[in-house]
């Protein structure tokens, strides 16, 4: 756009993706940072069909729940993007998200979802983190670019993982690098391995050998974390997400667990039970085939087909990528179940899903929402569908 002129607008709500919106005659602009009750000063960005993006150049009121900032990279830093809305705002706002976007797919569909949080974790939650480097620097994109911020005063990020970060950028390390750590332990991996030759003192002055081995794991909760593959981001906030899944699965004899990963959900269930897990993973299936007896193999939507169509279950478990379920949205539809239990952290693609469920008589029997992401627009639903 080449006005530069700007323009007043009082935010009214968010919106997926976590943007404030707000209305100049009609036409909806989306403001990130922007938070309902500010009224601010925009610049225009880009002009879509329907819509304006815009960027905030400064506030003429604060929304009442608008809070000083934590970190100094609040506003700038993509990490947190509602790092300055108050907590308790930011729970209900994700719970509206949440069914808004049911009732939307559903056609008018009310449903109340419960959002269960843990005040106590809000902050240095992440035990995962994933950092860009260009060279010169190592920390998460300013938002919406591929520019560095500086990362030291993160507050969402497990403390131990900055020490390591600081460490590396000292050693002149500024490469993408996934660490992840057992927060109980404190042992680290690092991935891709590339920085074996380096010894490292955390905090305490300890010295920490870097665990680099594609393969390697600890031991979490009785679940393998491995190295190189997905683990949920906040191992501390996973817990409550597992704790809710097992209350649900409580008296159910034989589960299906898709796109299961190391079996974060159901590895550790007692051994009387039947379970098959599926996932793509083969270094993910192959560790947790060291921990269980049950059914845990590598394969893909034609392998979860098979199961689908050809054993009866109490209950199919899945846990898909930010993408969604479509290529299994077919055989899930004539799944022999007596439950679904759709887990996401991607709200929009989840509730596309469940759509084409509801037109083969799958309904939504309840709906949680789980916050693995505070300060964050993100959400982790939990879906439960029976027919
Ligand atoms: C959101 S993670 C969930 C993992 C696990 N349930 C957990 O909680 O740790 C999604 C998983 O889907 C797997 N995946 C991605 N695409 C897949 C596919 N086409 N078929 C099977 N698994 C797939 C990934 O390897 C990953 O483990």
């Amino acid at each position: 756009m080449t006005e530069n002129k700007l323009l007043e607008i009082k935010i009214e709500k968010v919106v997926n993706g976590g943007y404030g919106l707000g209305k100049i005659d009609g036409l909806v602009h989306l403001i990130p940072f922007a938070f309902p009750g500010d009224v601010v000063l925009i610049a225009p960005i880009q002009k879509q069909k329907n819509l304006v993006w815009a960027e905030i150049k400064s506030i003429i009121k604060e929304s009442p729940y608008r809070k000083a900032k934590l970190c100094p990279q609040m506003g700038n830093c993509g990490a947190c993007m509602w790092g300055m809305l108050d907590y308790h705002k930011q729970i209900e706002l994700k719970k509206q998200l949440i069914e808004e976007n049911i009732e939307r797919s559903l056609k008018g569909k009310k449903v109340n979802v419960e959002i269960i949080y843990d005040e106590n974790n809000q902050y240095h939650y992440r035990t995962r983190v994933i950092y860009h480097g260009d060279g010169k620097n190592l920390g998460f994109f300013k938002f919406h670019t591929k520019q560095i911020v500086d990362v030291s005063q993160c507050v969402i990020t497990n403390k131990e993982i900055e020490t390591i970060r600081r460490k590396l950028t000292q050693n002149n390390i500024h490469k993408d690098i996934c660490i992840t750590i057992n927060p109980d332990t404190n042992k680290y991996m690092l991935y891709p391995p590339y920085i074996n030759k380096y010894m490292f003192n955390d905090s305490n002055n300890h010295q920490i050998k870097i665990m680099d081995n594609y393969e390697d794991y600890f031991l979490y909760e009785n679940v393998p974390i491995v190295n190189g593959c997905f683990s949920q981001n906040s191992l501390i906030l996973n817990k409550i997400l597992k704790n809710e899944v097992k209350k649900i699965i409580k008296n159910d004899q034989k589960i299906l667990d898709l796109y299961c990963g190391s079996g974060n959900f159901t590895i550790d269930l007692d051994k009387e039970r039947y379970v098959v897990g599926i996932d793509i993973d083969p270094i993910a299936i192959k560790r947790a085939k060291e921990f269980t007896t049950f059914k845990y193999q590598v394969g893909d939507e034609n392998e979860m087909r098979k199961y689908l169509m050809n054993e009866n279950w109490d209950t199919v478990l899945l846990d898909p990528p930010r993408t969604g379920a479509k290529k299994l949205i077919p055989y899930l539809k004539e799944a022999k179940s007596k439950k679904i239990i759709y887990i996401s952290c991607e709200t929009v693609n989840m509730c596309r899903d469940i759509k084409e469920l509801s037109q083969k008589g799958w309904t939504i029997e309840k709906v949680i929402g789980v916050d693995m992401f505070p300060h964050t627009p993100h959400i982790e639903s939990i879906v439960i569908l029976k027919r």
